[in-house]
């Protein structure tokens, strides 16, 4: 049987069981937060962007919402190690060093994130931590850092010499993650730290990243545009299982409100993300955020699905009649179990149109009893036996059916 991260950690911890583990780790639900990557790449990597994130989480009311991580991405940091062998934050972006500015972020009530790379620099060429584990990890504690997002660059494969990135198949990635899985673990009694894994989906890492971290990248980059939510989202329906409590599939930070990408495109991009349970992770910048933009982001039915404690997926279905899924393209009908319910959704991902469902076709309602739902990005509710809407190209519609 398949070893948990959650577990892994009661079992460090020598906690009592069920509820040490509740009370103990983290990543029970997927996580929500902004990253500075899509914002201005390495720009963005400074303690300016983070405070003034923070207070835009407050001042939009995303905190209220469940936004909570503040996560710098590559380039926080100097070219070189220190002479004694420590991370140093870059004194350009990070004038007073990391730490006040992850106790000022704690003090919003907000986490903070860093990045590395598991390889001997970062996809950007800054300091990587293989062989420097455990002196990190307890770095990161020191800082109070609360969540670890950790690349494949640089990492040790059959090329010589060693490239950016290794040519799939890569052989086995575990390798790259064992040693700072072990290093974070091992600073557990004093920071609990969220590991966050990017390996692009490399060694179906789906199928072994709970035993390794809270989350795992499970594709390359979500490039912001239409092609990267078709390539990243119509993947996600087969790896639905592997997602739950403690270990969730990570789509990549959303994009949406970018000049590449429609108002519609951004409905279905932020929808699916939501239902099939990745973090939600704004890659925006707040500070220029559009009204529409924040109007699906603060989406609370919506969110209040991706957080759904159950935490279980949602993944196509195909209704009678209906054509079967092709790869690589968003499928029209989605589902997934909630703790009070079932999610729908319906996507236009290929053709604007009538998109309709008996709920007798839908995992988990069947039957032929009538059913209370409501549809989250138009507001609409009805009770009945089937939904029908008319959706725009690209759009999408979500739909709860409350069974309780
Ligand atoms: C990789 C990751 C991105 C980002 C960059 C930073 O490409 O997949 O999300 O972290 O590295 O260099």
């Amino acid at each position: 049987m398949k070893k948990s991260w959650n577990a892994l950690l009661v079992t460090a911890l020598a906690a009592p069981q069920e509820a040490a583990a509740l009370n103990n780790s983290v990543g029970l639900k997927p996580h929500m937060g902004w990253s500075s990557w899509n914002v201005a790449q390495c720009n963005a990597a400074s303690a300016r962007y983070a405070l003034a994130t923070a207070d835009k989480f407050i001042s939009l009311g995303l905190k209220d919402l469940g936004y909570e991580y503040i996560n710098i991405d590559d380039c926080w940091s100097t070219k070189s190690r220190d002479g004694a062998g420590r991370l140093v934050p870059d004194p350009a972006k990070w004038p007073n060093g990391i730490k006040p500015v992850a106790d000022k972020i704690h003090s919003m009530g907000l986490k903070f994130g860093l990045y590395g790379c598991a390889g001997e620099k970062t996809c950007a060429g800054y300091p990587g931590s293989q062989g420097h584990e455990s002196g990190d990890a307890a770095q990161l504690a020191g800082w109070g850092v609360d969540f670890w997002k950790y690349d494949n660059c640089y990492t040790p494969c059959n090329q010589n010499p060693r490239p950016q990135t290794c040519n799939s198949p890569a052989g086995n990635t575990r390798t790259w993650y064992a040693p700072m899985r072990d290093a974070i673990l091992g600073v557990q009694a004093t920071r609990k730290l969220h590991f966050n894994l990017c390996n692009w989906g490399r060694d179906q890492v789906w199928t072994w990243g709970a035993q390794y971290g809270h989350s795992w990248r499970m594709s390359v980059d979500n490039w912001g545009d239409w092609a990267s939510v078709e390539r990243i989202g119509s993947a996600a329906a087969g790896i639905s299982q592997y997602s739950g409590p403690g270990g969730f599939n990570d789509l990549d930070m959303l994009y949406l409100g970018s000049s590449k990408i429609n108002a519609n495109q951004g409905r279905l991009h932020f929808g699916l993300w939501a239902i099939t349970k990745s973090p939600l992770v704004l890659g925006l910048d707040l500070e220029k955020i559009s009204a529409e933009t924040l109007a699906v982001v603060r989406n609370k039915g919506i969110i209040d699905i991706n957080q759904d404690s159950l935490g279980k997926a949602a993944t196509t279905f195909r209704p009678p009649g209906a054509a079967a899924p092709v790869g690589g393209k968003i499928y029209p009908y989605w589902a997934g179990p909630l703790s009070d319910g079932v999610v729908i959704g319906l996507c236009a991902g290929t053709s604007a149109g009538t998109y309709a469902v008996n709920f007798k076709d839908v995992p988990g309602l069947g039957g032929t009893r009538s059913y209370s739902w409501k549809e989250m990005y138009t507001g609409q509710t009805g009770t009945g036996t089937s939904v029908s809407f008319n959706i725009a190209l690209h759009d999408m519609r979500v739909i709860k059916v409350t069974t309780a």
